[in-house]
């Protein structure tokens, strides 16, 4: 199939980096990618929180979106790759988390295990009804393992206070990750979109050793800025034109900063 060709690709050869950045819907663009031409999927979907840019008929459409979606993750993925899901839950949808854990494996995926990221300053929030959420699930998913087909590499390390560390101040990461919220100035460094810290997409990277990564739902562009500091290849799609334009400025900021380097 032709490789799509962008109006940035000019600007992406300047740089010499290895990604794309794709504005349009998913489901139509995943469409133009040819069967098992990824490795590894980094996304955080639409949480269905009436977040503008969420554009749905009802709950249902939501799901069927997101299924589509699953369904293109699992085609444009090679035998072995990781999916890395993150999602939540709200009042509205308590079970959406699992209701998205269920797209994956109606799709055909295989679980592998769910990692709870701590979000240990997010704000608290006083009910009676339901406690304060400081987790998000990032659920793992594999497409037809095979024996040893997927395997964490060692040097994927946390700090520790553990004495009995063989790694010393280190030990190897866990399905527990203390990352913080961005707070504060938020807004500025953020834009308020919901976006994950770089430190989601750089753990899952390192953990899937991909070399082609995927993220059908980039935002502003955290997992393409992973993929450039670890030099991976890496798409994103963006359907938003505010998201899209911000991604490409951090992206190009994040290139200059290489270059100084
Ligand atoms: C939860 S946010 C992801 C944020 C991202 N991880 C980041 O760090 O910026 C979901 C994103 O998916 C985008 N989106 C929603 N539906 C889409 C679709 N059908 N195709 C492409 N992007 C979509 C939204 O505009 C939003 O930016």
């Amino acid at each position: 199939m032709e490789k799509r060709l962008y109006q940035e690709e000019k600007w992406r050869k300047d740089t010499m980096s290895n990604w794309d950045l794709i504005h349009g819907d998913s489901r139509d663009v995943l469409m133009t990618f040819e069967d098992k031409s990824f490795d590894v999927c980094i996304t955080s979907p639409p949480y269905f929180f009436g977040k503008e840019y969420e554009f749905y008929k009802n709950y249902d459409d939501y799901l069927q979106q997101m299924y589509d979606v699953a369904k293109a993750i699992y085609r444009i993925l090679d035998d072995n790759s990781l999916a890395f899901i993150n999602i939540n839950a709200n009042s509205k949808n308590p079970l959406n988390s699992f209701e998205i854990l269920k797209c994956y494996l109606e799709v055909g995926f295989e679980f592998v295990q769910e990692i709870i990221w701590y979000r240990r300053n997010a704000q608290a929030v006083r009910s009676h009804k339901r406690l304060t959420d400081y987790k998000e699930y990032i659920f793992i998913f594999v497409k037809n393992p095979e024996k040893d087909g997927y395997i964490y590499p060692e040097d994927c390390l946390v700090e520790t206070i553990d004495p009995r560390s063989k790694y010393g101040r280190y030990k190897p990461i866990g399905n527990v990750w203390d990352i913080p919220v961005y707070v504060g100035n938020q807004f500025v460094k953020t834009g308020n979109t919901a976006s994950f810290p770089i430190e989601i997409p750089l753990n899952c990277l390192k953990l899937s050793r991909g070399k082609r990564c995927i993220d059908p739902f980039v935002g502003i562009g955290t997992t393409i800025l992973a993929g450039i500091e670890l030099d991976i290849e890496t798409v994103g799609i963006e359907i938003n034109s505010d998201y899209y334009s911000r991604a490409l400025k951090n992206i190009e900021k994040s290139d200059i900063s290489k270059v100084w380097q």
